[in-house]
C-alpha cells in the first residue's frame, strides 16, 4: 500500500504568511507542526514511511529535507520541474508505484489539510484501502458540506447503492461537480444528497492509469514515455523534457468528473482545508468577540475578525469582519468576505517580477 502526498501547490491564498519559498504546505497553521509533517503523522500508522511517496518541485524539494521529520528515501520525493496540476502528479507517483511493484493500491492525500480526529480518519482511510484493494473503484473521501463553498468538488451519492468496507460504507457516485457556481452549490447543499470531495481518494495504480488512458489520452502517452526511465540514472532529464509538455488539468475535471467507477465514503473526523484566512475558524475556537488572534496586538470594538501579527504590535479598533496579516515585510488588510481574491495580490507580485 502506497500513501502519495501532494505538495507542490502554492498556497497563495495564505498570502502573506505563505510566500513562493514558505508555501502553505510548510507553515504550522494549526499550532502543531508543519501540515506536511501533520500529513505524514496521520497516514504513517497505515502507510510505512518507505511506501509514502511525496510529489513536489525541484524549489520545495530542498526546503522538504529540511522540515520532513520522517524518514521517508529521498527517491520517494519527486520533484516536477514544472507544475501541471494534480492529474500530471497523480500520474506520475502511479507510474513510479507501478514501475516498482506492478500494481499496489495508491492513496493520495493533499499536503496543507486540517484533520481533528485522527483516529476516526483512519478507520475511514482503512475503509477506502481496502475498498480499492478488492474492486476496480476510484474512492474517494467526501465530508458532509456545511455551506455553499464554491471552492470544492460536490459528489452526488446514492443512498441505495452502496459496498460496505471495514464498518464503514461506500456509496456509488452519480454525478461529481468540480468547483460549481454559487448558485449550484446553494442547490446541492440543500438537496441532501451532496458530500464535499475532500481531495482524498485511493484506487490501484493500475486502475488509475487506466483512467487517464480513457480520459486523458496525451497526459498518458506522456506517462507511458517517461516509465522506462523512472529509477534510472536519466529520470531527471527526461523528467525535464517531457513534464512541460504534459497537459496541465486537475484530478477533479480530468478523471473524477467523467468517471462511471467513483465511490464516497463519507468521512466524519473534523476536516479543513485551511483553504484561506477566512476559513481559519474551522480550526481554531473563537475568543468571546468571535476573533482570531495571534502574536502581539489590542483589539478594541473589533468582531468577527482575524488579527495575525507576526513582528509588530497590530492595534484594530472597531473592525468587523476583516483579516489583517503582518509579517515582517507585508501587511494585507481584506474584509473576509474577500479571503478568496487574496491569490489576486500573488498574481499581480508574480506579474511585477
Ligand atoms: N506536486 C504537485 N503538483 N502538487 C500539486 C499541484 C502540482 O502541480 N497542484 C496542486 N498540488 C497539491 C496542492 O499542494 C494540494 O495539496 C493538493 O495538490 C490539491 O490542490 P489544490 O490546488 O489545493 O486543489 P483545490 O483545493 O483547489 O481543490 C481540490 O481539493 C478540494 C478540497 O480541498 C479538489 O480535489 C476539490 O474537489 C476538493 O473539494
Ligand atoms: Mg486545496
Amino acid at each position: 500500500m502506497y500513501g502519495v502526498i501532494m505538495a507542490g501547490g502554492g498556497g497563495t491564498r495564505f498570502w502573506p504568511l505563505s510566500r513562493a519559498n514558505t508555501p502553505k504546505q510548510f507553515l504550522n497553521i494549526t499550532g502543531e507542526d508543519t501540515m506536511i509533517n501533520d500529513t505524514i503523522k496521520r497516514i504513517k500508522s497505515i502507510v510505512p514511511t518507505d511506501k509514502i511517496i511525496i510529489v513536489t518541485n525541484k524549489i520545495q524539494k530542498k526546503m522538504l529535507s529540511k522540515v520532513i521529520q520522517e524518514d521517508i528515501p529521498e527517491a520517494n520525493v519527486l520533484a516536477e520541474p514544472v507544475g501541471r496540476n494534480t492529474a500530471a502528479c497523480i500520474g506520475y507517483a502511479a507510474m513510479v508505484i507501478k514501475k516498482r511493484c506492478g500494481d499496489a493500491v495508491m492513496g493520495v492525500f493533499p499536503s496543507d489539510h486540517y484533520i481533528k480526529d485522527a483516529d476516526e480518519f483512519q478507520r475511514v482511510l482503512n475503509a477506502a484501502y481496502s475498498i480499492a484493494e478488492n474492486t476496480e473503484k476510484l474512492v474517494t473521501i467526501g465530508i458532509n458540506p456545511t455551506f455553499p463553498s464554491t471552492g470544492y468538488g460536490y459528489i452526488k451519492y446514492d443512498r441505495e447503492r452502496s459496498i460496505p468496507a471495514e464498518g464503514k460504507i461506500a456509496y456509488e457516485v452519480v454525478d461529481f461537480v468540480e468547483k460549481p457556481n454559487l448558485a449550484k452549490a446553494k442547490e446541492y447543499l440543500k438537496n441532501g444528497n451532496y458530500l464535499w470531495n475532500s481531495g482524498m481518494f485511493a484506487w490501484k495504480a493500475s486502475v488509475i492509469l487506466e483512467n487517464f488512458e480513457r480520459f486523458l489520452p496525451k497526459l498518458y502517452r506522456g506517462l507511458l514515455e517517461l516509465e522506462p526511465f523512472i529509477d534510472t540514472p536519466k529520470e531527471k532529464t527526461v523528467v525535464e523534457e517531457i513534464y512541460p509538455a504534459l497537459q496541465s488539468i486537475s484530478i477533479d475535471y480530468g478523471v473524477m468528473e467523467r468517471s462511471d467507477k467513483v465511490v464516497v465514503i463519507p468521512g466524519d473526523f473534523g476536516w479543513s482545508d485551511v483553504g484561506s484566512w477566512d476559513s481559519l475558524g474551522e480550526v481554531f475556537p473563537l475568543d468571546e468577540n468571535g476573533n482570531i488572534t495571534r502574536g502581539d496586538f489590542i483589539a478594541i470594538d473589533t468582531r468577527n475578525s482575524i488579527i495575525y501579527s507576526n513582528s509588530r504590535l497590530v492595534a484594530a479598533v472597531g473592525l468587523e469582519n476583516m483579516i489583517v496579516v503582518e509579517t515582517n515585510d507585508a501587511l494585507l488588510v481584506c474584509p473576509k468576505e474577500k479571503a478568496q481574491d487574496v491569490k489576486k495580490v500573488v498574481e499581480q507580485l508574480k506579474e511585477m517580477g
